[in-house]
């Protein structure tokens, strides 16, 4: 099986590129030499490697940057998955792709499912929906994997953000009154590849969320990774309002992940457990 997978430098694209390396003949591929900013060139390249399947783990994926740039996001986002999807129907290959908890405005009290009504209430959302609804009216073969909090030992995320302002601040102010469940990006790679077997197979296609077990705040998640650390800055609990961003957040960013453990019998951990693996990693990459 060929695959193809895009945005190999980023948090989940590097963890696919080390699982889905023994799956198949894996052909992965960075910016510098697929950039979905530039129709052709997705069209060129996926008629070049000519893949049994497609996984998209490129994305627009600064959502206060996107405020800005709201044309840039949905060019990446949305028409891009687009052609990658026209070009998955033509060759018969399936797609998997992933989209957000911020395709919803974060009303709803309770965990957001599948068949909830979309909102969003900011750029990245609105682009990373329209890629849905492109892949979508395709008509190709897909799997769309909705995620959210993701965090990893590499790249931009809150989790090392956290770590870096510990280090360089006396006490840490973290937003309290947003939920969501951080999702370490190994899990969500390694599910990824337990479902594309079945997915080149034709069997799983569709929508699904996958997010880590249970539920907490920024506020809450800092905590535990400082926990974790023996930390000692204090982190002190403040409201959406007192830290204003271009973009606004859904309060409620808490998905479902039932429908794909009913069908799939894919389920992520709880996100402390997985949160205290990831952490356990980096010390020992840097004591060897
Ligand atoms: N991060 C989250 O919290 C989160 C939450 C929900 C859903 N998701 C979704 O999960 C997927 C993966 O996210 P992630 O957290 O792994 O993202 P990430 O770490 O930001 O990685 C995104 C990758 O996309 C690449 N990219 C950006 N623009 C590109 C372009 N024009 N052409 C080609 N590649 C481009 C980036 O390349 P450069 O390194 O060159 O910039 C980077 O390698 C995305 O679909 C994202 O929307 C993420």
């Amino acid at each position: 099986m060929k695959i193809l997978l895009t945005g190999k430098n980023g948090q989940i694209g590097w963890e696919l590129a080390q699982v889905l390396a023994p799956v198949g003949e894996l052909v992965a591929l960075q910016r510098g030499a697929l950039d979905l900013a530039v129709p052709d060139q997705i069209v060129r390249t996926v008629r070049s490697v000519h893949p049994d399947l497609i996984v998209n783990a490129a994305a627009y994926t600064d959502v206060d940057r996107a405020e800005a740039e709201p044309g840039v996001a949905m060019q990446v986002n949305a028409t891009a998955p687009g052609i990658l999807a026209e070009e998955a129907r033509r060759l018969g290959a399936p797609l998997i792709h992933y989209s957000t908890d911020y395709v919803f405005d974060g009303a709803k009290p309770t965990p957001y499912v599948e068949e909830d009504p979309p909102n969003p209430i900011n750029a990245y959302g609105r682009s990373k929906l329209e890629g849905e609804r492109a892949i979508r009216a395709s008509g190709c073969r897909h799997l769309i994997l909705r995620t959210g909090w993701v965090y990893g030992l590499r790249g931009r995320n809150f989790l090392l953000t956290i770590l870096r302002l510990a280090r360089e601040l006396p006490e840490l102010k973290v937003v309290d009154d947003q939920i969501g469940a951080p999702t370490w990006c190994r899990d969500v790679a390694t599910a990824t590849a337990q479902l594309a077997f079945q997915t080149v197979a034709g069997k799983a296609e569709g929508l699904y969320h996958l997010a880590a077990a249970g539920a907490t705040s920024w506020c809450g998640f800092a905590r535990a990774i400082l926990r974790e650390r023996a930390g000692e800055t204090p982190v002190r609990s403040i409201t959406t309002a007192q830290y204003p961003t271009p973009a606004e957040r859904p309060a409620n960013s808490v998905l479902s992940s039932e429908l794909i453990l009913a069908r799939w019998g894919i389920g992520l951990p709880k996100w402390e457990m997985s949160l205290a693996c990831c952490l356990r990693e980096m010390s020992s990459a840097a004591s060897s």
